[in-house]
């Protein structure tokens, strides 16, 4: 695909985080002083579709945001990414989505999400959206796992690949996923779906062979963090490792966001899911250098410019 601008769906969530600094979480009773806070354009999907769309993709993006001063912000922020909002829904009756991350002073975080908005998308927004043609769609689980089981068979049926984040951690049926194109949880997610503690490149490849059995994914990608990736693939014994790369952590969030919509959009325009990852674990590690969601997406440029900083 070479040459052209992929075309990719995005349906999911999109929040306001309320962000934090501050030196440590509180204990239970305690208070502690932030030292500064900032409202930041975030959400799961929403930062998948704005790191899509900085790395040369052609996005269309369907959700809710509530019909509030946060939904405008929210949905101007990803117009101005050149993202399609025609299927971002206004909805009169929930708030927009909001999250609140507290961020310790090493760069770890916490989130606290309200969905609002974001659980009351309906079948009917992702069938006018998939109206459309595109050539991948990307979910995550921030939006009822209903309607990601209902726009995967849909996909499914169309013949358009899917590349699931299963980002937050949830009990979802495997089963209803047979035959997806790729599944991509990090450490904790994938021992939600599997049981097996993930804590070492062996452990997440007996994760990824149990995920890969229930669901018949073509590939099964685990973000490993600090470590980097790993990559199985279906009918192949072997795992193979992408180590990250070392930069100073400021802030993780959007971080596995960033690296799923980065394989995404290159794993198509390469036809290579292994130099996609390769190239995922630069913007992963750009993004977790800087503060924040989505002005930590980078673009592509930033992404060869630190590359070739690399070789
Ligand atoms: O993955 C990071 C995101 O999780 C944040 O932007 C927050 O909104 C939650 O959805």
């Amino acid at each position: 695909m070479a040459g052209e601008a992929i075309r990719l769906l995005v349906i999911g969530s999109i929040n306001m985080d309320l962000v934090m600094e501050l030196e440590k979480v509180p204990e239970a009773g305690e208070t502690v002083l932030g030292r500064s806070y900032s409202y930041i354009p975030g959400g799961k999907g929403a930062n998948q579709a704005v790191a899509a769309a900085r790395l040369g993709g052609r996005v269309t993006f369907c959700g809710r945001v509530g019909n509030d001063s946060n939904g405008k912000i929210l949905s101007d922020n990803l117009r101005a990414d050149n993202i399609d909002t025609s299927f971002l829904e206004s909805d009169d009756e929930h708030q927009t989505g909001l999250a609140v991350i507290p961020v310790e002073a090493d760069g770890e975080n916490r989130i606290m999400v309200f969905p609002g908005a974001n659980d009351a998308i309906t079948r009917c927004d992702i069938d006018r959206a998939m109206e459309q043609t595109y050539d991948a769609i990307i979910m995550q689980l921030e939006i009822p796992l209903d309607m990601v089981y209902y726009a995967f068979d849909k996909a499914k049926a169309a013949g358009i690949p899917v590349i699931l984040d299963t980002g937050p951690a949830k009990d979802i049926s495997l089963a209803k996923l047979k035959g997806i194109h790729v599944i991509s949880p990090n450490e904790s997610e994938a021992r939600a779906l599997t049981g097996i503690k993930v804590d070492d490149w062996d452990s997440g490849l007996k994760a990824a062979k149990k995920l890969a059995d229930a669901s018949d994914a073509t590939y099964v990608v685990i973000k490993m963090g600090k470590r980097g990736a790993l990559l199985y693939e279906k009918g192949n014994d072997a795992h193979e490792i992408f180590p990250a790369y070392r930069v100073k952590a400021l802030d993780s969030t959007a971080a596995g966001d960033s690296f799923t919509a980065a394989m995404a959009i290159k794993m198509l325009e390469y036809g290579d899911i292994r130099s996609a990852i390769a190239y995922a674990n630069a913007v992963g590690a750009l993004c977790v250098s800087r503060m924040g969601a989505q002005p930590s997406l980078p673009r592509a440029e930033e992404v060869e410019q630190f590359l070739s900083s690399r070789e």
